[in-house]
């Protein structure tokens, strides 16, 4: 049967929305464990398409953003496939094995498909063409462009390096050095993924270290990877044209999922959550400790290591939180938890300043934007000075009562549904649609801890 909600889109060449709105409630407890972390699962699928032989991966986020890695990847000749029992399999052709895909591959929202795979046809010797949603379509390219052209690539791109763009790999790629210009995870994984298929030494050097999933799991394929700290900052080796062996890879859950549930625990008053599996990588834990610092009740147990990451059980109870100064060096630690740490720092008593938000302005959506115009939504001071923002706490319940412009972006629309909780109005999003792209059952799983999210009556 048609589906109306699509036909009105279709009709007004806009998305239709689906508003939903978060009452406040009175208790939250019991145990979940989140979705499949979102870097881990994106990077598992690659190298398992670029090794030779079958890769599997347990606990891979079934979200959208990773579907369309999965998608893409099919389109360049791998082999993926999911069995009754939750298992995906993926039948590599070896690092400079891609073959030209016969239509144009769509990363959707996901800026870690679009660059991280646009390092691997950097050195695919045939022309690609990519795009995305109206989100992605805005994001920038030319950080990746940039190194990539040196190896070789040629691309063509919208004004401003924006996607739709194409992507001609190199025939003969050249190994380089390379300092990245901002802190990047996604740059330096789409300059290591390049130079899989180029011969010798490529080097990233990084100011400041960013997550290293990539370089975790380049090991456990079986590349030769390795860190050493420079004048310029950390430089990351890996030596070119390696054969990858298939592997089998468990995916932890994510701890920027996670960290919706963790907030929502601390700020309502006598809740408790045991949040299950969470991949606490220290380039990824910054949220955990900042809210330590602000007087959070975040215990760790059964702390082990999974594929080289580390993993643990958190237990979070609600409390009084206090505002505090988060470091700028602090920010590539956590720089997906800002919209949920806003949310926490609206509830805490005094403000909260966060620093080195530049790169807030480029994710899904211009989050800091988004951020403010939330906050301000639901009576929240703030002040922006530069890339700092200082929200000003009440320390207890928010206003509430406003209605959140989330544009495409599925962290703004989570944290906004998170403060709803411990609000006197309830908080409403214009869109939930998008939370499928990193954790699918979002709503579902609130509800069914004590939330009360509920599409919003017009
Ligand atoms: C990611 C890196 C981060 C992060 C994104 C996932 C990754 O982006 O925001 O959600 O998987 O490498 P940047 O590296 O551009 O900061």
């Amino acid at each position: 049967m048609a589906d109306p909600g699509r036909i009105q889109a279709l009709k007004s060449q806009e998305p239709a929305l689906k508003p939903f709105r978060s009452s406040p409630v009175a208790a939250l407890s019991g145990r979940l464990r989140p979705p499949g972390d979102k870097s881990v699962s994106h990077r598992a699928l690659m190298l398992g398409a670029v090794a030779v032989g079958e890769t599997t991966v347990r606990g891979l986020l079934e979200g959208e953003d990773v579907l369309h890695t999965a998608a893409a990847l099919r389109l360049l000749g791998a082999e993926i496939a999911r069995t009754d029992d939750g298992v995906w399999h993926v039948h590599g052709v070896g690092v400079g094995g891609f073959t030209e895909p016969a239509d144009i591959l769509d990363m959707g929202n996901s800026g870690t498909s679009a660059r991280l795979l646009t390092g691997l046809l950097a050195t695919s010797p045939f022309t690609t063409f990519m795009t995305g949603d109206a989100s992605l379509r805005r994001r920038p390219m030319n950080r990746v462009i940039e190194p990539l052209s040196k190896v070789g690539a040629q691309f063509l791109t919208r004004a401003g390096g924006r996607l739709p763009m194409a992507v001609t790999g190199a025939e003969l790629p050249i190994p380089i050095r390379y300092v990245t210009p901002v802190p990047s995870a996604q740059v330096k994984s789409a300059v290591l993924l390049a130079a899989l298929n180029t011969p010798g030494d490529t080097t990233v050097i990084e100011r400041e270290a960013t997550r290293d999933h990539s370089e975790i799991m380049l090991q456990h394929f079986g590349a030769t990877v390795r860190t050493e700290q420079t004048s310029e900052g950390l430089a990351i080796t890996i030596t070119g044209q390696p054969l990858l062996k298939a592997c089998n890879i468990v995916v932890p859950s994510d701890p920027s999922s996670a960290a919706f549930a963790v907030v929502a625990a601390c700020i309502v008053p006598g809740a408790k959550l045991t949040i299950e599996n969470v991949g606490l990588n220290p380039l990824r834990a910054g949220l955990f400790a900042t809210l330590q610092e602000m007087g959070a009740s975040i215990e760790r147990r059964n702390e082990r290591l999974v594929g080289g990451e580390t993993v643990a059980d958190l237990i979070v109870q609600g409390g009084e939180l206090k505002g505090i100064n988060v470091p700028a060096e602090r920010a590539p630690s956590m720089i997906d938890e800002y919209p949920i740490l806003a949310v926490a720092a609206a509830c805490a008593r005094g403000t909260t300043t966060m620093n080195g938000l530049a790169e807030l302005r480029v994710k899904e959506s211009d989050r800091l934007a988004a951020i403010v115009n939330g906050l301000q939504a639901n009576g929240i001071k703030f002040d922006i000075t530069g890339d700092s923002l200082a929200v000003h706490g009440v320390g207890g319940k928010v206003p509430g009562g406003g209605l959140v412009a989330t544009h495409l972006d599925h962290r703004i629309a989570m944290a906004f549904l998170v403060l709803g909780m411990n609000s006197r109005d309830g908080v409403a999003v214009d869109d939930v649609a998008m939370i499928d792209t990193s954790f699918p059952g979002f709503v579902a799983l609130m509800n069914s801890l004590g939330a009360d999210i509920a599409p919003l009556e017009k």
